[in-house]
């Protein structure tokens, strides 16, 4: 294969999103790591590879702290855009230590294994209603009539958000998250500028409120929360509560999305789920690890001497893990191609990340996943496509757009 035919990369070609992964086979089985001169990335392809960069100290996801966008040539953040910026610019997914450090500390006490494990059967609870008079239905819209509303109540509960203008949050959630893609337009960014400004008002409200009726909630915690000495500023906290709020469903419903749409063709899979053979827990580590709703994520390289797979990168350049590409290399899974829940390798997928940043919300995340395809194998044990589902356009935060289910 001629190098340049396979080492080029565009995540916004509707070929490529159709179905991207044997493109991305082809070029992890061409390259560990390449560049990519359109877009100025490193792209980094394989499982090992994307595990050490997790982990690596000298990469981080800002820069700011240790270096001027003029040192690396990149350019300043667009004006234009400063409302986006601001939302942004205390959440954990845009911080390096030590301010991250601070801040995480503070999010992960309420996400201690005892406060999530006690939320598992409220969440069952939650998942049945929801679903409840959906399957009373002979068809069904998996995303926006179950997943949506009930992993936005799940996040909603636990932070303190009262859930009367759930739409809006879902909606600014999905204008902010367009900025993670490439190629952003004018009218991307300004949407999801106004949008970042609205949640900053409305959070804004909140924590105003719950500093003068504290509850036993999030965003109270994160009022009181006394750390180093004094507390978290307002914009602190409205960073973090619009970073939980965000992640805490997009990846989730298209998780549930992208994975029912395994099952739905592959009917002898999901058979072994309703029967019980397979458990949900091992079941939907395996609908990360095939089609993630999160494919790829980014680091700048922070130090000299920084080496990829082999290939030096230099200080200043970004690096861009292809995390759909990672769990499918097989050297680190067994017929990476197939969908398979009985499978023993499924839990080394990198779908939560690793190092400093790995995803906090992930027991909650399994749990909701947990509770979501056992309520789906007990009211819809078999599933039918209605039609043939079409992915949102978008490929970093990969989902469809919506998912029609029938019994068959
Ligand atoms: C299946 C669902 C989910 C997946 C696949 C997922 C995946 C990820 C990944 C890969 C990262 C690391 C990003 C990086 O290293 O650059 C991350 C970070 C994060 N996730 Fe999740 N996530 C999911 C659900 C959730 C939920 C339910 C929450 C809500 C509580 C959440 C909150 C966060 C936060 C706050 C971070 C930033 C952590 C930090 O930077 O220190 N995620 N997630």
């Amino acid at each position: 294969m001629e190098l340049s035919e396979t080492l080029t990369f565009d995540p916004g070609d509707p070929a490529f999103l159709a179905d991207p992964y044997p493109t991305l086979n082809r070029l992890r089985e061409a390259a560990p790591v390449f560049y990519d001169a359109e877009h100025d990335r490193w792209f980094v392809t394989r499982h090992e590879d994307v595990r050490t960069c997790l982990r690596d100290k000298r990469l981080g996801r800002n820069f700011r702290h240790v270096m001027t966008s003029e040192e690396i040539g990149v350019p300043p953040l667009d004006p234009r855009w400063q409302a986006f910026w601001d939302s942004e610019r205390w959440s954990l997914l845009w911080l390096e230590p030590p301010d991250h450090t601070r801040i995480r500390r503070l999010v992960a006490a309420a996400f201690t294994p005892r406060s999530v494990e006690a939320l598992r059967e409220p969440v069952a609870e939650l998942a049945r209603e929801t679903l409840a008079p959906l399957t009373e239905k002979r068809e069904m819209e998996l995303l926006y009539e179950y997943a949506q509303p009930f992993s936005i109540a799940v996040i909603c509960r636990m932070l303190g958000v009262p859930l009367d203008r759930h739409r809006d949050l879902l909606d600014w959630s999905h204008r902010m998250v367009k900025m993670y893609e490439f190629d952003v337009s004018d009218d991307v960014a300004t949407a999801a500028s106004d949008a970042a400004a609205a949640f900053r008002d409305y959070v804004a409200g909140l924590i105003q409120e719950r500093r003068a009726n504290p509850r036993d909630d999030m965003i109270s915690a994160l009022v009181q929360a006394r750390v180093e000495g004094g507390r978290l500023s307002d914009d602190e906290i409205v960073s973090t509560v619009i970073v939980l709020l965000n992640a805490g469903h997009e990846a989730t419903v298209n998780t549930l999305g992208n994975g029912m749409l395994a099952f739905a063709r592959h009917p002898e899979m999901w058979a072994r789920v309703v029967d019980g053979e397979v458990p949900a827990s091992r079941a939907i580590e395996e609908m990360i690890r095939f089609d993630p709703p999160l494919q790829l994520f980014e680091r700048w390289v922070l130090s000299d001497g920084v080496v990829v797979g082999g290939t030096p990168v230099p200080r200043g350049a970004k690096i861009a893990m292809l995390f759909g590409s990672a769990n499918r290399d097989p050297r680190a899974f067994d017929r990476p191609d197939e969908f398979d829940v009985t499978r023993s390798d499924a839990e080394r997928h990198i779908g939560f990340g690793g190092g400093i940043h790995v995803c906090i919300g992930a027991p909650l995340a399994r749990i909701e996943l947990v509770a979501s395809v056992d309520a789906l194998r007990e009211r819809r044990p078999e599933l039918g496509l209605v039609d043939e589902p079409r992915h949102t356009g978008a490929f970093v935060i990969w989902g469809l757009q919506a998912l029609r289910l029938r019994a068959r």
